[in-house]
């Protein structure tokens, strides 16, 4: 089983056992985290911004343009902003490390 670290808004860090074939979002809404994903993943709604860790950010699915449009319009973005409803949670992704962003 793949995990997730996680630091949540409070800056506490925590590892979440996830599931694959599941968005990285459906993972952190399923175990109590602050995400609130109000469109239920469709991607419009922004409410599952995350930040990625450096070192995963090139090992994650390329953004989209609607995902890419969304998150940057944030006022909380940074560079390694994502919607984490777009990312598919794999094995692979094993030890991916992000932070919750903050309510907009
Ligand atoms: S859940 Fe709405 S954009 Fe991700």
């Amino acid at each position: 089983m793949p995990t997730i670290h996680v630091t949540n808004r409070a800056g506490e860090a925590s590892t979440l056992e996830a599931e694959s074939g599941i968005s990285v979002m459906e993972n952190l809404r399923d175990n109590d985290y602050e995400v609130e994903a109000i469109c239920g993943g469709s991607c419009s709604c922004a409410t599952c911004h995350v930040y990625v860790d450096a070192d995963w950010l090139a090992k994650l699915p390329a953004q989209e343009e609607d995902e890419r449009d969304l998150v940057s319009d944030e006022p909380t973005y940074q560079p390694n902003s994502r919607l984490s409803c777009q990312i598919e949670m794999t094995d692979a992704l094993d030890g991916l490390k992000l932070t919750i962003a903050p309510e907009a």
